[in-house]
């Protein structure tokens, strides 16, 4: 297919920390300046007038190769880290995906990525039986797997510390944020959110991975979780069931507020799981 079919739009929503004004500026003024530097396109931060701090990242890019190219590069995304160290930031439109969304990804990690993901209802409908006869044979490995190389430079933990601040706990009191970093780089995040019958209270992780899967978002390569805690917060069991079926093999970030807690790929903490491959 084609790569160069055209312009490509993606429009972010921007809530800068309070007294960030001036460093998100220095920040949209980089963008628009690499941008046109390397020729991905413009770049342009607009402020919502009606919001006091809120603004629109609207990227132009030529065509979806260079949408592709500003998307690994370490300039670029050393900019998106600075930036979700002083904002939270939804992505709204994300045109530079195309329909077949790991072909944003470098060569070397679609390869990997369209060998072995299986996600969503495409595990039933194309590939959850094996051949006849094939069931128990062969070098069988339950469940998606990931690739972590290469991983972004952008800090997921900030991510997820800034969307831990909006958590509802109001029974728990327990607040946990959580950022998940799609194959495009885009970071959707989460929080967790609580009711009065409690039972139909919801993780983090599966409100970021939820909000992903409803924005088209299908690869997934890294997840950062914090809470507010010394002992780390690994997701719960049915986070970990929710993770593996959406988003394959990730990698695991666990911190606090204020440092890291460790880090795990997801089939460590999901041995023998159960998924599509084996109904
Ligand atoms: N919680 C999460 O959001 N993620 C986790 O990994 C562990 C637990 C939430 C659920 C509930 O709102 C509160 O933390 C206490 O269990």
């Amino acid at each position: 297919m084609d790569n160069s079919d055209g312009r490509r739009l993606s429009v972010s929503l921007v809530d800068v920390a309070e007294g960030h004004d001036a460093e998100l500026q220095a920040v949209a003024i980089s963008f628009e300046a690499l941008f046109i530097r390397k020729e991905y396109g413009r770049a342009e931060m607009i402020r919502d007038e009606g919001h006091p701090r809120r603004y629109y990242a609207v990227r132009h890019w030529i065509d979806a190769t260079a949408a592709e190219r500003s998307h690994h590069d370490p300039e670029v995304q050393a900019l998106t880290a600075r930036l979700y160290h002083i904002a939270r930031v939804t992505q709204v439109v994300n045109g530079v995906r195309p329909i077949e969304e790991t072909r944003l990804l470098p060569s070397d990690r679609r390869a990997h990525v369209e060998a072995d993901r299986r996600t969503g209802f495409d595990r039933r409908l194309k590939n959850a039986t094996p051949p006849e006869g094939s069931r128990r044979t062969g070098n069988r490995r339950l469940g998606p797997r990931r690739v972590r190389d290469r991983a972004g430079q952008v800090d997921l933990v900030a991510a997820a510390r800034r969307a831990r601040e909006h958590a509802d706990a109001a029974f728990s009191h327990f607040k946990v944020g959580a950022a998940l970093e799609a194959g495009d780089g885009s970071v959707i995040t989460g929080c967790n959110i609580e009711n009065a019958t409690y039972g139909l209270t919801i993780c983090a992780e599966r409100v970021a991975m939820f909000k992903a899967i409803s924005e088209g978002h299908r690869v997934f390569t890294r997840i950062a979780i914090v809470a507010d805690t010394e002992a780390p917060t690994p997701p719960c069991g049915a986070c970990r069931q929710i993770l593996w079926e959406f988003g394959g093999n990730l990698d695991i970030q666990l911190a606090n507020l204020t440092e890291d807690k460790g880090r795990h790929q997801l089939k460590d903490l999901l041995p023998l799981p159960f998924d599509a491959r084996l109904l």
